[in-house]
């Protein structure tokens, strides 16, 4: 296996960690990851925003498929950007049997994201994707092979079968991937199909299988992805529940402590003893944005570490910029204050937050949301009575969703983070002219401390003086020199 990254600048969605910030990041030889989640959306509004720098143009014209591209191109780019007040357009809805039109978006998407983040140096670049959202994996995944994504990193689920898709997409070969569906019976069809042919129309030359990490936070996950994935685990990032997004629920019955926050407890403790017994690299994330934390993940025998809170502050991430400003003055007055919310997340996970004024986080605002569902990545597929496939998500008109068979008790607090996570990177949708989306930030409990890493007299810090801070720690010996050793900024880990 080639140089290992020290740091991981972890994969951060909707659209936080854009090609921009990977670019930054893997440009100084660690490894930068652009979030995969929702490309299709954010393609499209960044053409109906007139594509400002040009950069999308820049990489339609490197994309294989010049029909497909300029048809996209065509549908969706606006010269100078729609009117403020205007909406955005909505894509098809997504389905089991992808409707074309948002194949060629997934493929697109993904394809621009990995091409520009890999743009301007030879080290490699990955991309991350949550496995519930596994409407778009298929054709998402292909798009960044088509890109020459290095690595993979995926969590929020269990990827058994992402390895083997990945061997298949190396050779243009048609995989399928079994979509969860509520109530589904033994002999329901639940696979998911994507053939490169049906795309491509010709033969291509072989893609490099990208590495493979799959986010974690227990040892048993640890052992079932080893035994029983359907090709090679490259990786673990073991993820605690201090980390920003989505945290894999704690063990056991949920309880909740005086201020409404989920308990974690020993059970939730990965043994590091029996990754290290494992014998393959992992890194260590959640609360690791500290040159200190590096040092002890280092001596723990990770290989590195994972983060996020402190990149998604920078100059360079796609978190809209008066967001930014007001939480990083939080963060310096020391009044940044961060909320795991067990029921937001129509995933049922819990989801971080970050207290923020006029953002979804008050609950009055939240409250004079109409209550829309039209994005709908965070649906679950469920069987119909008449055996159908049909999408429900927890967060849409609670009418609707009962009479979708779901539960009242699960729409108690739901929020719309599809629209929520559009409006944190400034693609906001505006209804009718009148009511604007909202942000709903997720950080991790390092919001707190992200002041760390402006330089004297500065409101802002860039990527590298994150990876610079991060690796500013004396450097010790290793058993396992070679591997764990710490990459200097700078310096290549090409793969
Ligand atoms: C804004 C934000 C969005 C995130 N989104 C994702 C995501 O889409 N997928 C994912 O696997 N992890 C996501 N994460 C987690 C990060 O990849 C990373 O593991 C985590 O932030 C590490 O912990 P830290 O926040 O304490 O540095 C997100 C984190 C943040 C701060």
């Amino acid at each position: 296996m080639g140089k290992l990254p020290t740091i991981i600048q972890g994969g951060m969605g909707a659209g936080v960690s854009s090609w921009r910030l990977a670019q930054a990041v893997s440009r100084l030889g660690q490894l930068g990851v652009v979030s995969g989640t929702a490309l299709d959306l954010i393609l499209s509004r960044r053409l109906q925003d007139g594509d400002p720098g040009g950069h999308m143009r820049r990489a339609f014209d490197q994309f294989p498929f010049p029909e497909v591209a300029e048809r996209i191109w065509d549908k969706y780019y606006i010269p100078g950007g729609k009117p403020e007040r205007a909406s955005y357009k909505l894509l098809p809805s997504h389905a089991k049997d992808t409707p074309l039109e948002l194949r060629d978006l997934y493929i697109l998407g993904n394809f621009v994201e990995v091409f520009l983040a890999r743009e301007g140096h030879n080290n490699p670049v990955g991309i991350n994707y949550l496995e519930k959202v596994q409407l778009p994996h298929l054709p998402s995944i292909y798009g960044a092979m088509l890109a020459g994504v290095g690595y993979i990193l995926m969590g929020a689920g269990v990827p058994l079968k992402i390895p083997g898709v990945l061997n298949r997409f190396a050779n243009h070969e048609p995989a399928t991937y079994p979509l969860h569906i509520v109530g589904a019976l033994d002999d329901d069809d639940r696979d998911m199909k994507f053939t490169p042919m049906e795309f491509t129309g010709r033969d291509l030359p072989p893609l490099t299988r990208p590495k493979f990490l799959a986010i974690i936070a227990s040892n048993t996950l640890a052992i079932t992805m080893l035994k029983k994935a359907d090709g090679k685990v490259d990786g673990f990032i073991i993820e605690g529940p201090t980390a920003g997004g989505h945290n894999a629920p704690p063990r056991g019955k949920l309880q909740l402590d005086e201020n409404g926050e989920a308990i974690y407890g020993e059970r939730d403790i990965v043994d590091l003893e029996k990754i290290r017994a494992l014998d393959t690299p992992f890194w260590l994330a959640g609360g690791y944005g500290a040159p200190e934390k590096v040092a002890e993940a280092l001596d723990a025998g990770a290989t590195g570490v994972q983060v996020g809170t402190a990149f998604a502050f920078c100059e360079e991430s796609g978190l809209r910029p008066d967001a930014k400003r007001t939480l990083l003055d939080k963060a310096r007055s020391g009044k940044a204050r961060v909320f795991t919310d067990s029921v937001a997340s129509p995933t049922n996970f819990p989801f971080k937050v970050a207290l923020m004024e006029g953002s979804l986080s008050e609950e009055p605002v939240y409250k004079a949301r109409p209550r829309i569902c039209d994005l709908g990545y965070l649906r679950e597929a469920y069987r119909t009575p008449s055996g159908e496939t049909d999408y429900r998500c927890a967060s849409e008109p609670v009418s609707i969703y009962l009479s979708k068979g779901g539960k009242l008790e699960n729409t108690e607090g739901r929020k719309c983070l599809c629209n929520a996570l559009m409006a944190n990177i400034g693609h906001e949708q505006v209804r009718n002219g009148k009511y604007t989306e909202l942000p709903l930030v997720t950080t991790g409990n390092d919001l707190i401390m992200v002041d760390r890493f402006l330089p004297d007299g500065s409101t802002t810090y860039t990527a590298e003086d994150v990876v610079r801070k991060l690796l500013s720690f004396a450097p010790r010996p290793k058993a396992n020199a070679e591997e764990s050793q710490a990459c200097p900024v700078g310096c290549s880990s090409g793969d």
